[in-house]
């Protein structure tokens, strides 16, 4: 039989909540009545309810300036991509969106044609070139774009978890030509884990869940007038693509990285062969 607090408790605690913005107010009423909701469809123990606590407080114990474990939590559980979703409702005609993820930096600016890839990567991982452009949603290429791009290396690593790897390793801005084209070379990723050992690890453990994304390339793109498009390329054909622990992936992203031997085309990228090209076209949705 339920407690009769049980009963009063929610409509209780939204009473006493009288917040000056509006927004505020509905959102912490709903926050409220679907925890109450949750609570009492879940009927934690104490004990429970301790282990949960505990779990939030590692979770912000976790967090510096470089590892943010809430945004990994909210990932793991499809609340970033749910966002995602919910704010690029209406853009039918431009690039998909999905996850920024926690390893984007502050990196340098290139030429047009330059690699990315530094130091024992660059020597060691399979050559791939990325071209293509930046267009508006009618087709139209928008000139001095900028694409900020990060990636894992060959094998699955980032510069910043990675002591072996030069600083800024595999990160790179470009800007557009005046026809709106892009071309960089760099090594082709690689499928990795998100990190493990902090609480959302645990999570993921006793979710019976990998860890595992497909590979892919970061893009963050900007351009006057347009809204910013940050998305990814992933690599066609990996075994990840199904089940990446932060379900971003999006059918429309998936591209073939395509196997080049010929070396008239090699000389042509300035790269060695057998080389990877993929080509994309983005677009933009205007603000
Ligand atoms: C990433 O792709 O870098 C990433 C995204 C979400 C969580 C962890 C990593
Ligand atoms: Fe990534």
């Amino acid at each position: 039989m339920k407690n009769p607090i049980e009963k009063s408790l929610t409509e209780l605690v939204i009473s006493r909540i009288k917040a000056e913005n509006p927004r505020n107010q509905e959102i912490l009423t709903k926050m409220v009545r679907h925890l109450h909701a949750f609570i009492e469809d879940v009927e934690p123990t104490e004990e429970e309810w301790r282990t949960a606590v505990d779990f939030l407080t590692r979770t912000g114990q976790t967090c510096d300036d470089k590892r943010q474990e809430f945004i990994l939590f909210s990932d793991v559980l499809g609340v970033s991509m749910l966002v995602d979703a919910i704010n690029h409702r209406s853009a039918s005609d431009s690039t998909e969106t999905t996850v920024t993820g926690p390893f984007h930096a502050l990196a340098p600016v290139y030429e047009l044609g330059d690699t990315i890839a530094r130091g024992s990567e660059a020597e060691r991982g399979e050559p791939t070139v990325v071209s293509g452009r930046v267009l508006d949603s009618n087709g139209q290429p928008l000139k001095f774009a900028t694409l900020d791009i990060w990636q894992s290396d060959d094998m699955g690593y980032y510069d910043v978890q990675d002591a072996n790897q030069p600083e800024m390793n595999l990160r790179g801005v470009f800007k557009t030509n005046e026809a709106g084209e892009f071309w960089f070379r760099t090594i082709k990723p690689a499928a990795y884990p998100i990190p493990t050992d902090g609480p959302v690890g645990e999570l993921l453990r006793a979710s019976g869940r990998h860890a595992m994304r497909p590979a892919h390339i970061h893009f963050w793109i900007k351009a006057q007038g347009y809204k910013d498009l940050i998305t990814h390329l992933f690599v066609a054909g990996d075994t990840y693509l199904d089940s990446d622990a932060v379900f971003g992936v999006k059918e429309s992203l998936i591209l073939d990285f395509e196997k080049n031997t010929s070396t008239v085309d090699a000389s042509k990228w300035k790269v060695s062969t057998p080389f990877y090209h993929v080509h994309f076209d983005f677009k933009l949705e205007s603000k």
